[in-house]
């Protein structure tokens, strides 16, 4: 049976603000109904409740619970008071909601800021009616799948493939002048295991099982520009949002947003290489609760890298932002001497103006990826939040590094880790 309060942290906190309660309960009936009695016997609201089974032990499950302005007595009270076997909450005021497992992004695919079914005026396809209506069932298709759906299969009409076709051969022809070699190796790949080829518009299914069996990398389908700060979050999940649907015909080397072939030719390759999905993840775990400041840095740091990122390699300035790997235009561009070229500093880069409308006047020249990594987990210690995260390979969750019994678990992983390394190394030497 659960006992009140087996274990409970209790990290200062400020009762005028929201707070996080998890309650880990065994799997027997009646327990989440003695929970809630706990929050009616002490007058407290809950703003939102979740729940799901528990990272730790299967015969376990977590109640998520968020509270909102409950003085310091009450809550002490109250977390002592509940029919748990773990209890912990985040000592921290303000901290947004973020996802703690894969299953939580299914709450971050509505969160979209535009395109998704929905086009402006301005957009080459606003007044052709078929185009329309195939973006709507690309959203409708992208809004119904869930996290334990199947992805589907999308059927592509000629005019969509010809588009594809056209897109893929001209950039293709760069890619030896232009591309970083890691994109060219993982593009070469790609086209090896018959996953890409100029006249087929690749399934996103295939497409994430090549980069799962890499990287560990998913891609989940996004009905159109997914919020920053749920796009970031996903990449904690080495999840990548990404769209279904192709730009209008009429424009096939142009498009407003982001479409499949921005997704497929310009991200895709790079999260099949190992440093550069440990930079991207690296990202995401830092928009976990993080602060609306400090997602607007992280974002810029991602569009300076990610998305406008360049490196220099012996025949000179090479892609590797999926923003220039999909432009024909800017990937020619960003290699000349016009823009200016400044050696990559992430805190420079996080906060650099940037246009959204026109060629970048200035990119930021990364050395390699793995010192970009190992760069930005050192970065992201200053920014404004007071837990740490880490994300669970085995079960894709995230852990909030907050109460001793989640560091002890870490501990104890990273421990068996090593005795297992030591093992190796002694039969090997
Ligand atoms: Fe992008």
């Amino acid at each position: 049976m659960d006992t009140p309060s087996a274990a409970v942290d209790i990290p200062a906190r400020d009762a005028a603000a929201g707070s996080t309660i998890v309650a880990t309960l065994s799997h027997s009936p009646g327990k989440l109904a003695d929970v809630v009695d706990v929050f009616r016997e002490h007058s407290v609201n809950m703003s939102r409740i979740r729940s799901r089974p528990s990272a730790v032990n299967a015969e376990e499950y977590d109640i998520e619970i968020d509270v909102n302005g409950v003085d310091e007595e009450t809550f002490s009270s109250l977390i002592t008071a509940l029919p748990a076997k773990r209890v912990t909450h985040l000592a921290t005021n303000d901290v947004p909601w973020f996802p703690r497992c894969e299953a939580d992004l299914d709450e971050s695919v509505k969160d979209v800021w535009g395109y998704g079914a929905e086009l402006d005026a301005d957009h080459p396809g606003f007044t052709d009616e078929a185009y329309r209506a195939r973006r709507e069932k690309f959203a409708e298709t992208a809004y119904s799948t869930r996290h334990k759906d199947q992805m589907p299969r999308f059927e592509y009409n000629e005019e969509e493939t010809a588009t594809w076709r056209t897109i893929y051969t001209k950039l293709k022809e760069l890619h030896p002048t232009h591309a970083c070699k890691e994109f060219i190796a993982a593009f070469n790949l790609l086209e090896a295991r018959g996953v890409y080829s100029p006249d087929t518009i690749p399934q996103l299914a295939e497409v994430s099982d090549f980069l799962q069996s890499s990287t560990g990398f998913r891609l989940r389908i996004a009905p159109g520009l997914i919020s920053s700060r749920s796009f970031l979050n996903a990449l904690a999940f080495r999840t990548f949002f990404c769209t279904s649907y192709i730009r209008h015909s009429s424009t096939p080397m142009y498009t407003p947003e982001p479409d499949v072939c921005h997704e497929l030719l310009g991200h895709v390759p790079l999260f099949a290489n190992l440093e550069f999905a440990q930079f991207s993840q690296a990202i995401g775990l830092a928009s976990l609760g993080a602060t609306d400041d400090d997602i607007k840095k992280l974002a810029t740091l991602y569009w300076f890298t990610v998305e406008f990122g360049v490196t220099r390699e012996e025949g000179g300035i090479r892609a590797y932002g999926a923003g220039l790997l999909s432009s024909f235009g800017e990937l020619q561009y960003c290699t000349s001497d016009e823009p200016e070229h400044r050696p990559l500093d992430l805190e420079a880069a996080a906060t650099q103006e940037y246009p959204i409308t026109s060629f970048q006047p200035v990119y930021f020249v990364a050395d390699s990826f793995a010192n970009m990594a190992t760069a930005l987990h050192s970065w992201a210690m200053r920014l404004d939040r007071p837990f740490a995260v880490t994300f669970d390979p085995y079960t894709r969750r995230v852990i909030v590094l907050e109460s001793k019994q989640e560091i002890m678990r870490l501990i104890k992983n990273v421990n068996s880790e090593l005795s297992i390394l030591t093992r190796v190394l002694e039969h090997v030497l």
